[in-house]
This record gives C-alpha cells, sequence and structure tokens, in this order.
C-alpha cells in the first residue's frame, strides 16, 4: 500500500509509506518465561552473545512481542508520556528516527492525529501512520514533512542513535551532533506551545543545548524511563511549551 515514491526538490525520491487505521498489528504468542543461554557458535563474537542473552531474557522485549510493539523502547514513551503527559489526542508528532517502529505505535495508541516518522533506514508500514525514508537532516526534511502533516506539528520525538564506532570520543560526539540537531530540527518546525522529546546520553545534555532549550521551552528536564535498561549511558530530555524560536 505504499504510495508512488514523491520526488523532493533537488534529491533522491523519498518513500513515502501511507496505511489506513486497523487494530494493532504484529500480535505475537505469548512468549514463554524461561531464562535462555546462548552457546557461542563458532565464528559469534562474545559480545554478539552476550547481546543475545540478553535480549532473549528481557522483560521488556518479552512484553514487546506479547502486546505487539516492535520495540522494547516503546515502553520508554508510554512511560515518558504517562509522566510528562505529551501526546495528547489529536495532536500532530513527528518521530525522528523512527525505525523499527514502536514509538510511531504508542503515538497513535495515544490518540495522535497524524504520526510522520523519518529514518535512514526502512520501516515497515505502522497502521495510521506515514513514514519517510530518508535522513531528518536532509534540506528538504522539515517541507517534506510539513507536507505530509499539513501544520506544523504538536510534537517532535527524537529516539535518534547514531551508529557508534567503538571509538569514545568519535562517538560522543556523533551522539552530540544527532542530539543538536534534533533540537534545531525540532525548533525549527514545532507549533508554539508544542513539546520536544530526546533521547541524549550519559552526562546529560550538552550546557550549551540546554541552556538553548531552557530560553525556548517553559520547562525542560531530564528523565530515565524505568524501561531504559539501568547499565545503559542514555537518558531522556522532556522539552514542554514551545515559546517559538529565539
Ligand atoms: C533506537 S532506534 C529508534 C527506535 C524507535 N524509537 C522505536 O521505538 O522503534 C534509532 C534510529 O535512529 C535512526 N537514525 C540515526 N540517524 C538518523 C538520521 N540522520 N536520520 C534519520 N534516522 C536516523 C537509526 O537508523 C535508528 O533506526
Amino acid at each position: 500500500m505504499s504510495d508512488k515514491p514523491k520526488k523532493m526538490s533537488g534529491g533522491k525520491p523519498t518513500e513515502i509509506r501511507r496505511a489506513r487505521k486497523t487494530p494493532k498489528e504484529d500480535e505475537h504468542n505469548a512468549t514463554r518465561m524461561m531464562h535462555h543461554k546462548v552457546k557461542t557458535a563458532r565464528g559469534r563474537k562474545i559480545g554478539s552473545k552476550l547481546w543475545l542473552e540478553r535480549q532473549l531474557n528481557d522483560p521488556y522485549v518479552k512484553e514487546a512481542k506479547i502486546q505487539g510493539y516492535r520495540s522494547r523502547a516503546a515502553f520508554k514513551l508510554k512511560e515518558l508520556n504517562e509522566k510528562y503527559s505529551l501526546i495528547k489526542k489529536g495532536a500532530l508528532v513527528v518521530d525522528l528516527g523512527a525505525a523499527p517502529g514502536g514509538w510511531v505505535q504508542i503515538a497513535l495508541e495515544l490518540g495522535a492525529r497524524e504520526v510522520v516518522g523519518i529514518d535512514i533506514l526502512p520501516v515497515d508500514m505502522v497502521a495510521g501512520s506515514q513514514i519517510l525514508e530518508m535522513d531528518f537532516m536532509a534540506d528538504d526534511a522539515p517541507d517534506a514533512i510539513k507536507l505530509l502533516l499539513g501544520e506544523a506539528p504538536d510534537v517532535v520525538l527524537s529516539d535518534l542513535a547514531a551508529n557508534t564506532t567503538g571509538h569514545k570520543n568519535t562517538d560522543h560526539l556523533k551522539t552530540v551532533a544527532l542530539v543538536e540537531a534534533a533540537a534545531e530540527f525540532a525548533l525549527d518546525v514545532l507549533k508554539p506551545g508544542g513539546h520536544f522529546v530526546t533521547k541524549v546520553f550519559q552526562g546529560g545534555t550538552e550546557k550549551k543545548l540546554l541552556d538553548r532549550l531552557k530560553a525556548n521551552f517553559e520547562f525542560v528536564r531530564h528523565a530515565k524511563p524505568k524501561a531504559s535498561r539501568a547499565g545503559s549511558p542514555e537518558i531522556y530530555l522532556v522539552a514542554k511549551g514551545f515559546k517559538g524560536k529565539r
């Protein structure tokens, strides 16, 4: 049910996928609640063995399967929304870094009127949403999103994660750049009174960015949802009440 690719100004055709709303998809059978051990097969690195073992034993991964969510990350947005009331019924929502689509599912479940997800990776359609397969930093991304939404969004979500290299400093710089770009994007497109949520990493948000967000929003807080792994350096930043770009 994907629409024909639309040509954005000066770039390659951008894939836009649309679907009608249907009841929650991807229902899975209940997963057996047992502890899984992974034998290290020849060629499998110890890091990927540990990752796989953690995935198989993670209660949020199991619950995501049971409830039909595409990612355990879905629970993070659910918790953030319970605490900070971000997505109201009828809201227009943009989700930066949407693959595989867990946050898109939650935004729709919370009653968003329109959700546009964007990712450099392909995302299987989430019924009721529109997905752009493109880099959100592309020059024509803001216009492409506005075109699909019809007006400025009420909420910009960002669960963006850079591809890591394993080199600590390089990864830190890549991540900081991604968060800054997401914040600038939100400041450029949000409706006054709108909200912005972004993943940031340990050490919190860089002071310069934090000051910028505090100047542009009524309320700015860091939050660590329970669904975010305790050992993970990720936390989230919630900015509410956009005052208009300053
Ligand atoms: C942790 S995942 C998002 C998970 C999602 N919130 C969910 O619940 O399914 C982060 C995503 O950010 C995407 N990403 C990273 N850089 C991007 C960019 N410049 N433009 C668009 N997407 C990007 C990655 O491709 C990846 O799919």
